[in-house]
């Protein structure tokens, strides 16, 4: 799963909470992403903390864990040639206020925190976070 044609996403609970979730779903694929696995599901503290364990140090990290598990997410591993820099450009900046026009995190993000959504970083990550969620049973390419 390293090979550079997935990513992996989560629509956050701030979307969920608006209801924005099949909006968001039909961005993705409208943008040309298959959607190879997808779940609703809620983090744990525990689990936020872990996923963001990266992020540890940084001061926004226990704010970042309080509101990753407040609520519902989707969880969704996606496919597509040059998956992780495409999805990167489809939501644009983590602060809304930089993102460009017409990216998922301009038409739903709330603030930097509250983005809408998540998008792995690397081919490593997307593996990484992929495997966080689904087992290969679960997924479907
Ligand atoms: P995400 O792409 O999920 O990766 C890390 C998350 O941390 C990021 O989106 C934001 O939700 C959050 N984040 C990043 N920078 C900041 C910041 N300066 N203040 C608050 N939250 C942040």
């Amino acid at each position: 799963m390293e090979n550079g044609n997935i990513t992996f996403t989560m629509i956050k609970p701030c979307a969920v909470k608006q209801e924005k979730e099949f909006d968001i779903l039909l961005d993705i694929k409208n943008a040309g992403f298959k959607i190879i696995a997808l779940k609703k599901t809620k983090l744990s503290k525990e689990q936020a903390q872990k996923f963001y364990e990266i992020h540890k140090d940084r001061p926004f990290y226990k704010e970042l864990c309080d509101f990753m598990s407040s609520g519902p997410i989707y969880a969704a591993c996606l496919k597509k040639e040059n998956a992780v820099n495409d999805f990167r450009k489809l939501i644009g900046n983590t602060n809304p206020e930089l993102a460009e026009k017409n990216t998922i995190r301009k038409k739903y993000a709330l603030s930097i925190q509250e983005n809408a959504v998540h998008g792995s970083d690397s081919n490593e990550n997307a593996s990484i976070e992929t495997k966080f969620f689904f087992s290969n049973l679960e997924i479907f390419e």
